[in-house]
């Protein structure tokens, strides 16, 4: 119970008055206004207002609000603490905040790639500070000699863009056996893939003794063992899977496009361990991938787009046309039809097959395949949370997860919005964002939404492109190497459930790892929409009576009624009414410009109801509101002085969740101490903050307000900046064996001879 001197504090007080007017309120206008037979569905919706009000309150007055981020002796503390964490880090936790970090950007080439005549190994380790630099030169070598964006074709092997070292021993052993029925084939295995689906191996192995790999893998497996799905995503991309057919370079404020040469095949000869790319820029034997950013983006910025359709998104908020819900895909095929062959681009040509595959296909197979492990395997879910072809181990719960998740957002959001394809975060990453503006710590994807035909432009333009985020940033620091690839499925002309194949229609895959963004388009459809949008129905006689003379008795044509309604929806049945969705507002997410929809309240009590805004406990979680970051509930408990013996490891009750409320300012250092809990507040305290401020003037749809803080905030801090570090350089600071690229080098050489050797030896 809250003591009395709070009781009475001015503060509760006026939060009482406040709830008992608005309340009252409420009250009146549901008794007296609607005395129409949705009167039940109204209050509903009302009750759960209030409800909410009440949580907000209830959860509120119990929690402290220190102000800590303008408390100055409290600011103080946290010098300290800072500095002794540093001092006492000996597993390097916080390398990202040491004050005179200085990220190893350079690596100097090994002699095989300089000197025609040095022994070059099969494959040469990945590094992307190494491949991104000799892309950024030989782009600038090229644009040097006047060649044209639009003309340049770039070479491509999947090699030199992610991490095949699982592949070494396979690729080095010149003995090849059959790893088709050997390792792969796990038919044989009658208790481990009980229950599982599992293809005829047949189907996508092929055992080839004289390739370099001695194995092909042709098509995705079906479930499998974990040590056999690295494998196979691997094995795909080194010797079966097509490259990229663009590859689209990122910068802070717009990007390079290029076509990729003979993007059909895969050919190793394309990588750059065998392509001319570093004989033409003049073999440099140190390179440093920030300066050839930002040489090439200071000697030739990217041409801006000449598609009038692809202009950068900027205006504060953004009305959309109704137009955008509806796509007539017969109509545009016969548009594409009518253009003579050879004056289609080759992204016109792909597209236009889709299109007519997607016309003509009833039962559309499933597109997209995850990295499904066997049944009997623990945690076997998890594969479904990545691509199977990028699959590199699982990282579910560990750091790296949120690193990829956080850079996944940030540079589709930028993607997007520079190429002007309207979208927005949706679902689970909606409901997170209104929160702190920060993903969930316990999400594992991230979900997004765009109108129909935004789709198509994405499938049109950009699909099976490779987007390589800005290595340097707006104040010409180092920013990141992340690599994603935009895969959108073969039958988005269909626009319902159908067969429940294909609920996403595109995702944006992060190819270090797998885990990707899911991208579902809006359209308008004959799907029979929920029954809350039919109050709007029922309150105007016009459309009811229009929506009656447009159907069939007993037969209600859906189309029609939700054209009236417009509502919109996914082929996961997930509506949206336009009045819910549209203008879309610019905020930040993860401190990336996003638009988000203007009654995004509304959007999320229709998913999750109101209780999820307001409730500070969820999956072993908790919100410290003073500090604006879910913290494991756990973690609360060795480094809270007044309350370690009350939260115990599963402080999941209200009562004590009120001690974490009662959480003193001394608690709040002490929790500070923890390396974790430091670091994510001190990366995120700035844009969290803002958050909030921006937040109330969103909801009260203040969006003039909302864009003015928007311009104090990029003014004071760094907008666009990464929140988490470059996966690749948190990887190399903990595992050296990566850092020093040469090393690494020499060292595959070396075990190439010892390969070579033994075989002599042996034969
Ligand atoms: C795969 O294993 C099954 C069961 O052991 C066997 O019948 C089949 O011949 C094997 N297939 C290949 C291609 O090795
Ligand atoms: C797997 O496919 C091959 C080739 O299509 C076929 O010969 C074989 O019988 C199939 N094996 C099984 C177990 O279905
Ligand atoms: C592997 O299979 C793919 C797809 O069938 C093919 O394009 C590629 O040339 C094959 N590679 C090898 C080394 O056999
Ligand atoms: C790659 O190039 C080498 C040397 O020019 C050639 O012998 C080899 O056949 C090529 N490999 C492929 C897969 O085209
Ligand atoms: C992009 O970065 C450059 C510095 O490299 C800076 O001058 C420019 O203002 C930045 N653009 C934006 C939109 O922040
Ligand atoms: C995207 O490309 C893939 C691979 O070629 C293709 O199967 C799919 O149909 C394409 N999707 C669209 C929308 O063009
Ligand atoms: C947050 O803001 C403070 C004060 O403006 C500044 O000193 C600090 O560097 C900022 N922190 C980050 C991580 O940007």
């Amino acid at each position: 119970m809250p003591r009395l001197n709070k009781l009475l504090s001015p503060r509760f007080l006026l939060k009482s008055f406040l709830f008992v007017t608005i309340t009252y309120t409420i009250f009146v206008s549901t008794t007296t206004l609607f005395r129409q037979p949705t009167i039940k569905q109204y209050k509903k919706l009302l009750n759960q207002q209030i409800k909410h009000q009440f949580n907000q309150w209830y959860y509120n007055i119990l929690a402290s609000d220190y102000q800590l981020d303008t408390n100055k002796q409290f600011l103080k503390d946290v010098e300290v603490i800072r500095e002794a964490n540093l001092l006492s880090d000996d597993k390097n936790q916080l390398w990202d905040i040491k004050p005179d970090l200085n990220v190893p950007l350079s690596v100097e080439l090994p002699e095989y790639l300089t000197h025609a005549d040095s022994l070059k190994p099969i494959i040469q380790p990945f590094d992307p500070r190494l491949t991104l630099s000799v892309y950024y030169q030989y782009i600038e070598m090229n644009l040097q000699q006047q060649q044209q964006e639009e003309n340049l074709k770039l070479p491509f092997h999947w090699s030199d863009w992610l991490d095949l070292s699982k592949l070494h021993k396979y690729i080095f052993n010149p003995v090849k056996y059959d790893l088709c029925s050997s390792m792969f084939n796990i038919s044989g295995k009658a208790e481990l893939i009980e229950g599982s689906k599992i293809f005829n191996i047949s189907t996508y192995c092929e055992f080839k003794p004289n390739s370099v790999l001695g194995y092909n893998i042709t098509h995705p497996s079906g479930a499998q063992t974990r040590p056999n799905r690295e494998l196979l995503g691997k094995s795909y991309l080194y010797s079966a899977a097509p490259s990229p057919r663009k590859l689209i370079f990122l910068t802070n404020e717009s990007s390079y496009q290029f076509e990729v040469q003979d993007y059909q095949v895969n050919n190793v000869n394309n990588s750059i361990l065998y392509n001319d790319m570093i004989q033409e820029i003049a073999n440099p034997s140190k390179v440093n991938v920030l300066d050839s950013y930002q040489s090439l983006v200071r000697s030739h910025p990217p041409s801006s787009s000449q598609n009038s359709d692809h202009q950068p998104l900027t205006s504060q908020t953004l009305h959309l046309p109704e137009s955008l819900f509806s796509v007539d895909a017969p109509a545009l095929v016969q548009e594409l039809k009518q253009t003579p062959v050879e004056e289609l681009s080759m992204m016109d040509r792909h597209f236009l097959e889709t299109l007519e595959f997607s016309i003509g296909c009833f039962s559309p197979p499933k597109y997209f395949a995850e990295a499904k492990f066997l049944k009997k395997i623990k945690d076997h879910w998890m594969g479904e949370h990545y691509d199977w072809r990028f699959y590199n181990g699982l990282i579910i719960g560990k750091d790296e997860q949120a690193i990829v998740l956080h850079r996944l957002v940030k540079n589709y959001l930028n993607f997007a919005r520079e190429n002007g394809i309207i979208t927005w975060i949706a679902h689970g990453s909606l409901l997170s964002w209104y929160w702190n503006g920060i993903a969930f710590p316990w999400d594992t994807d991230i979900d997004v939404q765009m109108p129909i035909s935004e789709l198509y432009k994405l499938g049109r333009y950009f699909n099976q492109s490779l987007v390589i985020e800005n290595v340097g940033d707006s104040y010409n620091q180092f920013d990141g190497m992340g690599r994603y690839f935009i895969d959108v499925g073969s039958t988005i002309t269909h626009r319902r459930k159908g067969n429940g194949n294909n609920n996403i229609d595109a995702r944006f895959i992060d190819i270090d790892t797998g885990l990707y963004i899911d991208i579902t388009g809006l359209a308008l459809t004959t799907e029979p929409a929920p029954s809350r949008y039919d109050n709007f129905i029922e309150m105007d006689p016009f459309k009811k009576k229009f929506i009656m003379l447009n159907s069939k008795p007993n037969q209600l044509n859906h189309k029609v009624k939700n054209e009236q309604l417009k509502v919109y929806n996914c082929r996961n049945n997930h509506f949206s009414s336009y009045d819910e969705l549209s203008p879309l507002v610019l905020t930040l997410v993860e401190n990336q410009l996003s638009y988000i929809p203007s009654n995004f309240i509304n959007i999320l009590n229709d998913e999750y109801n109101m209780g999820s805004l307001s409730k500070k406990t969820y999956r072993g979680y908790t919100y410290l509101n003073n500090f604006r970051i879910w913290c494991k509930t756990s973690a609360l408990s060795g480094f809270t002085r007044t309350t370690s013996k009350l939260i115990n490891k599963h402080a999941k009750s209200e009562y004590e969740l009120l001690k974490v409320n009662k959480l003193s300012i001394d608690d709040h250092l002490s929790l500070l101490t923890d390396n974790n809990i430091f670091k994510e507040w001190f990366k995120t305290m700035n844009f969290t903050n803002y958050h909030n401020l921006e937040l109330k003037e969103i909801i009260n749809k203040n969006f003039h307000k909302a864009g003015k803080l928007l311009d104090e905030y990029r003014k004071k801090y760094k907008l666009g900046n990464g929140l988490r570090p470059d996966y690749f350089i948190n990887l190399i600071m903990f595992d050296n064996s990566r850092y020093d690229y040469l090393m690494q080098a020499n060292d595959l050489v070396k075990l190439q001879k010892m390969y070579n050797n033994n075989n002599k030896k042996s034969q």
